[in-house]
């Protein structure tokens, strides 16, 4: 496969009014997300997208990507050009159907007019100012986005790890002003994934992610997910360590709705019944990391809405909040909300363009019914991949998730297998650890892309028969 960043595919099918626009309205018209963010590389492409470059000269491959990138990722021998809707277009013009979605990003999917329309107008007006000023569009996204959760305050910042360090912040505070707390304890669960700073990456327990950077931030405890039993031993056990030592006291539970990179795990309702109760009696705050699940992908707009009545006092969200522009936000309910200027703060955090990006997105997803078509195509997707189970039990183990997030695990195969085998049928899907598949494509995914994932998952597996 030719991988190169040669020019002419640059130039496709972008409409031609766009072309001699801004940079920032050709590169939100062909795609603004998929991994690593295009966007944010607007200068390389607005070199390779000139008219006038030299070919020879711009080109770069894979190797001079290497040379230039740090290896965070191991990456797929790929690159796409433009993409629309659930569809993106590969520098050979092969046209792949994307159940990637930027890693449950993608929220409108690739390319949706009125977010193209918004960021383009909201660049050509005043794009950045600092939180020195107010922000009329961050105004409008904290009030869309209060009107519509149990929150009544919003924090902004860049990403979900971001949003995760506010929430541990504003626990640690609680825990200072409510008791004057000294050690302050955050329980997190096994398994988890909550962000790689290395606060967020402290309450994320899963060793291969901790091991190189230790130590991490104290105060962390780990428990086994959706286990009554061991959260309230583990509450137990810290609640007497008080008495010997009053300064070490729960200040938050910070949990996955339903873990995402964790394998796709829905949150069990009877154990989030449980924390919230127990955080009402020991006075912890309960703190949900929305930030895969959150903006409509469960097929409910918060992932906290599949647990019968339990509000968190504090969540975060990301990803899918301006639909593949970075922003993250944190959000809490008034009794903590206990930040104060110079508490915490964020350059870019809620400026006008990503907010006017997320406003969008918000809207898009109200006049598309976007959750709707979650929760319906995300059941038809279940369904099918149920089929598909019980067609290869040799493969298939166990189908779960909620929505437009689901995991297939795997029995003897590795999720790479199948992801690579889904590559060469054109469909993008991705891992959530080494054995489970994981499927989250944008919330705008029709009735048929669903059943031709389908079929090409079908496919797939039949190359893996026995
Ligand atoms: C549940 C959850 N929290 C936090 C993060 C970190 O978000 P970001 O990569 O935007 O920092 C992720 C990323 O996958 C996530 O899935």
């Amino acid at each position: 496969m030719a991988f190169c960043w040669s020019v002419p595919v640059l130039h496709h099918q972008v409409d031609k009014k766009w072309r001699n626009k801004s940079t920032c309205r050709k590169q939100m018209h062909k795609f603004h997300h998929t991994n690593s963010h295009p966007f944010a590389c607007s200068k390389e492409m607005a070199i390779a997208t000139s008219d006038s470059v030299n070919e020879s000269n711009n080109a770069l491959d894979a190797t001079d990507f290497d040379k230039y990138v740090m290896k965070t990722y191991k990456r797929q021998k790929l690159y796409f050009t433009h993409g629309s809707g659930a569809w993106l277009w590969d520098q050979d013009g092969r046209k792949l159907l994307d159940f990637v979605g930027g890693i449950a990003t993608c929220s409108v999917g690739h390319s949706h007019p009125k977010l193209v329309e918004a960021v383009s107008q909201q660049m050509s007006q005043v794009h950045h100012v600092s939180n020195l000023y107010y922000i009329p569009q961050q105004a409008q996204l904290a009030k869309w986005l209060v009107e519509h959760s149990c929150a009544d305050r919003v924090f902004f910042c860049n990403s979900g790890t971001e949003a995760n360090e506010a929430a541990i912040k504003l626990a640690r505070k609680y825990g200072k002003v409510r008791w004057n707390c000294k050690e302050p304890v955050i329980i997190s669960a096994y398994n988890s994934f909550h962000g790689r700073t290395c606060g967020s990456l402290s309450a994320t327990a899963q060793t291969k992610y901790q091991s190189s950077f230790l130590p991490l931030l104290p105060g962390f405890e780990y428990i086994h997910y959706n286990d009554t039993t061991s959260f309230l031993e583990m509450v137990e056990k810290i609640t007497k360590s008080s008495t010997s030592n009053p300064d070490r006291r729960i200040v938050g539970v910070l949990l996955e709705a339903a873990q995402g990179e964790g394998g796709v795990m829905p949150g069990d309702v009877s154990f989030f019944q449980t924390v919230r109760q127990v955080c009402n009696e020991i006075g912890a705050l309960m703190i949900l990391d929305e930030v895969q699940v959150g903006m409509g992908r469960t097929g409910r707009l918060w992932g906290y809405e599949h647990h019968d009545q339990v509000e968190p006092d504090i969540f975060t969200t990301a990803k899918g909040l301006a639909g593949g522009i970075p922003i993250g936000a944190m959000l809490c309910k008034s009794h903590c909300d206990l930040f104060e200027p110079g508490d915490h703060a964020a350059t870019f955090g809620g400026n006008p363009l990503s907010c006017a990006a997320a406003l969008a997105v918000c809207h898009i997803i109200e006049e598309e019914h976007l959750v709707e078509n979650a929760k319906e195509r995300g059941r038809e997707l279940k369904l099918g991949l149920e089929r598909l189970k019980e067609s290869y039990p040799h493969i298939i183990s166990q189908v779960r998730g909620w929505g437009l997030l689901l995991g297939l695990e795997l029995k003897e195969y590795a999720a790479s297998q199948i992801i690579e085998a889904a590559l060469e049928e054109d469909l993008l899907v991705l891992s959530a650890g080494p054995k489970v598949v994981r499927l989250a494509p944008p919330l705008v995914i029709t009735r048929e892309q669903v059943q031709l994932a389908l079929q090409v998952l079908n496919n797939v597996m039949k190359k893996f028969k026995l």
